[in-house]
């Protein structure tokens, strides 16, 4: 087995999945302005030191991405981050794009920008003990939108991106996300999650890319959020199965699916539709959560030290929960037990 497909194995083995903990520091500002809390390098690493130190948590998350300013800090006993976390037998990565940009002319639609000096941030993570990495790109579904050109843009770049962490012997774990914001169909979800899988499988063969040395990390099949459609967890998985099984190379190792703004039970029930009864499915599936996982965490802590024992408990209890789903055995009743 390849070196990268042994960090894949090492990962999700048991029933595990990751933890990503790499929203941008405008992303965490937006979260904990929300619930009142004051964004500033000291909040965010307290944050970030609550989730890592979670007791047990390696029961049920294999990885943990970091943030480019996370893995800088060092937790309160001065330990840095990455070194922390693989202490407790957990694999760090990092999310190594750099956020967005306007593509082209469009408003609303958008590339990822970061593969500028890519490869020396490549080496420094590297060196500071990160095994695999993340790259994130979005797909907005509107009047007219997505163009083929975006998608084509955005798979280019996410081959590029894969094409050079594994020249440097980290796993890559590509993100192209179709955003569930709008009023669009599931149908169009569908149509528009196989297009732009399949256009970036074929972009990773243009780079020359080895499926079998990534992790995908796509949406699941979902109606817009505005658009009203009432859509059963079962057809939801039917259809997100039935997008991946038309787009995705059965070579490729694993499937870890975003959360995408799903409340954090709908998320799980989901994920454990999806992998019921296995469905016969040629990759591994798993989570890779950041708000279905963090958001119930973030309204217990409220910033407050005397909340931390409660919101560690939170974090645990739905890692716990997405392991058991998992599996397909998941049960709604479970979530009393917390
Ligand atoms: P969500 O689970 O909140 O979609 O986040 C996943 C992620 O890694 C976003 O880049």
């Amino acid at each position: 087995m390849s070196e990268l497909a042994q960090i894949v194995k090492k990962l999700l083995e048991g029933s595990k999945g990751i933890l990503a903990a790499d929203a941008s520091t405008p992303t965490l500002t937006k979260r904990f302005e929300k619930i009142g809390i004051e964004s500033t390098g000291e909040t965010r690493r307290r944050f970030r030191q609550l989730l890592v130190t979670t007791p047990n948590l390696e029961r049920y998350i294999g990885g943990v991405i970091l943030y480019d300013e996370t893995i800088h800090q060092n937790t309160d006993d001065g330990i840095n981050f990455a070194e922390y976390i693989t202490n407790r037998a957990i694999i760090s990565g990092i999310k190594v794009d750099q956020g967005t940009e306007p593509f082209g002319e469009s408003e609303e639609e958008k590339v990822t920008k970061g593969l500028e000096g890519l490869g020396e941030r490549l080496s420094e993570y590297k060196g500071l003990g990160a095994k695999f990495t993340k790259w994130r790109a979005v797909i907005t579904i509107g009047e007219g939108i997505p163009t083929r050109e975006c998608i084509e843009a955005n798979a280019d770049i996410l081959a590029q991106y894969a094409h050079e962490n594994q020249e440097k012997g980290l796993l890559p774990i590509i993100e192209p996300e179709v955003l569930i914001d709008g009023d669009h169909s599931i149908e169009k979800c569908e149509e528009v999650t196989k297009e732009t899988l399949k256009v970036v499988f074929d972009s990773m063969t243009k780079y020359g890319v080895d499926v079998t040395g990534i992790i995908l990390k796509p949406n699941m099949v979902l109606p817009g959020k505005d658009s009203g459609q009432i859509v059963s967890n079962e057809e939801i998985a039917k259809t997100t199965i039935r997008a991946l099984r038309n787009s995705v190379p059965t070579e490729v190792p694993a499937v870890v699916f975003l959360s995408g703004g799903q409340d954090a039970i709908s998320a799980t029930e989901r994920l454990n539709e999806i992998c019921k009864g296995k469905n016969n499915l040629p990759w591994e599936i798993s989570f890779s959560f950041e708000r279905a996982l963090e958001g119930p965490v973030m309204e217990i802590w409220k910033g407050r030290q005397e909340n931390i024992f409660s919101a560690q408990k939170a974090l645990l209890h739905r890692a716990k929960m997405n392991s058991l789903a998992r599996k397909g055995e998941y049960k709604k009743e479970l979530e009393d037990e917390q």
